[in-house]
């Protein structure tokens, strides 16, 4: 990926000079084609509930723009696991899809860097859209008075979702948080004395990036947990120390066979009662509702022990490519994305809450009115495995130390690790 990233960025004027001749059918705009008879858009919603997320959106795409094709060019792999790669490299053979997914935050920084992207500020104003997105998340996407995508949605990351008849049967009151990771780590050792052989499940390497990064949030606190990605909180912090050191407990009471396993298997396990506890994003939630399971009745969430009161952010958001082939079918598609109705029909089939501002919570079941409520009154925190927090080199860098260190539990090699990839991104 790295080397894919270096490449783009070389690649940045030839990029820019081929976005002149890259025109559809009915172009003949210099800046690329104004063409609206399609729109190739690219994911990584390629199956289960997210892809019914997508389903929902294109819907309300047809009835809006039913003379502009929709192209699925999604990708497979939980968080853009494959699809980033994939992306870089149409990217770097100047081939890119009308518009894609990617995260709303420091996820853009090399694209934007490589002049890869156009800037939307005049989209923004065109449609009103400044009036419509919270500042949280337009400060997010803001970069050097530009913006560069649309959002679709807010996922919530630091979210634990758990059976209640698991906790019941071992005697724990499932609707009350544990105070903090300690509370959190003794009744995982009750579920274990009752039988419970997986009290955690977690999954491939990005969910183990994002259950660390749920427990640096939990000891380090927002301010704290923040100042890692401006440097104003250094890698080797004695909490950093101690974060590594729950994160050694929390991983001892999960499933051992998780890398590998895309996020759902690790929710499912949740789901059908085979673990208690899974830290994921609130897509969780479509997969609950996909099952049948009800909020509630057969599981329920609380923010992850310790981190009550922070809100740890996420946006989908969508771009328009530098040299898009059809730059009108990708502007259609960015109205729909950002509209009440198309953000509506997604956020009620993915489990996350719509960007728009002028949303009513009365549209949305329980889980959702509560991550509305608390996207609003919480202290908002960038996510760091979904791209918010640090740009891509900077993840890639973290995520191999957390899969190192998830077979080999050497916590000094992990802290050296973190230590590096700050100095490294930060300088
Ligand atoms: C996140 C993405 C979500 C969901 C999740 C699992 O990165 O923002 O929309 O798709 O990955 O794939």
């Amino acid at each position: 990926m790295r080397k894919a990233l270096a490449a783009v960025a070389g690649l940045a004027a030839v990029g820019l000079a081929l976005a002149g001749c890259s025109g559809g059918a009915d172009s003949g705009n210099a800046g690329g084609s104004d063409d609206d008879s399609q729109v190739e858009v690219f994911t990584w919603w390629a199956a289960g509930s997210e892809k019914a997320g997508l389903d929902a959106l294109v819907k309300v795409f047809d009835e809006q723009f039913p003379n502009t094709e929709f192209v699925n060019a999604a990708v497979a792999g939980g968080a853009g696991s494959n699809a980033k790669n994939a992306l870089a490299s149409r990217l770097k053979a100047n081939n890119p899809p009308d518009s894609f997914q990617a995260h709303a935050g420091a996820e853009l920084t090399d694209y934007i860097e490589a002049d890869k992207l156009e800037d939307l500020s005049s989209f923004y104003k065109d449609n009103g859209l400044n009036d419509v997105f919270p500042s949280t998340l337009l400060d997010r996407l803001t970069v050097d008075g530009k913006i560069y995508s649309v959002p679709s949605n807010i996922h919530r990351a630091n979210v634990v979702w758990l059976n209640t008849s698991v906790l019941t049967d071992a005697g724990i009151d499932p609707t009350k948080a544990p105070a903090d990771l300690d509370a959190w780590l003794a009744d995982m050792e009750t579920l274990k004395a009752n039988g419970v052989e997986t009290p955690l499940s977690v999954a491939t390497d990005w969910t183990q990036v994002q259950l660390f990064e749920n427990v640096l949030l939990s000891v380090l606190g927002a301010d704290g947990y923040s100042g890692l990605w401006d440097g104003s909180t250094k890698f080797d912090d004695a909490k950093v120390t101690k974060a590594i050191d729950y994160y050694t407990k929390l991983l001892s009471f999960a499933n051992t066979d998780g890398t590998g396993q895309d996020w759902p298997v690790a929710t499912d396990m949740v789901i059908d009662g085979t673990a208690a506890y899974n830290v994921m994003g609130d897509w969780a939630l479509a997969q609950f509702d996909a099952k049948g399971k009800v909020y509630g009745t057969d599981y329920t969430t609380w923010p992850t022990p310790g981190t009550d009161g922070t809100f740890d952010f996420l946006a989908d958001s969508f771009t328009l490519p530098v040299g898009a082939p059809h730059a009108g079918g990708a502007k259609n598609w960015l109205k729909t994305i950002s509209s009440a109705d198309g953000q509506k029909a997604f956020n009620l089939a993915k489990g996350s809450i719509p960007a728009r501002t002028d949303a009513d919570p009365a549209d949305y079941p329980e889980y959702q009115q509560g991550a509305i409520a608390s996207f609003s009154e919480d202290t908002v925190v960038s996510s760091l495995a979904h791209g918010a927090a640090v740009k891509v080199s900077w993840l890639n860098d973290v995520t191999s130390a957390i899969g190192q260190f998830v077979s080999t539990s050497d916590a000094k090699t992990l802290q050296d690790a973190l230590v590096q990839a700050q100095t490294k991104a930060l300088g």
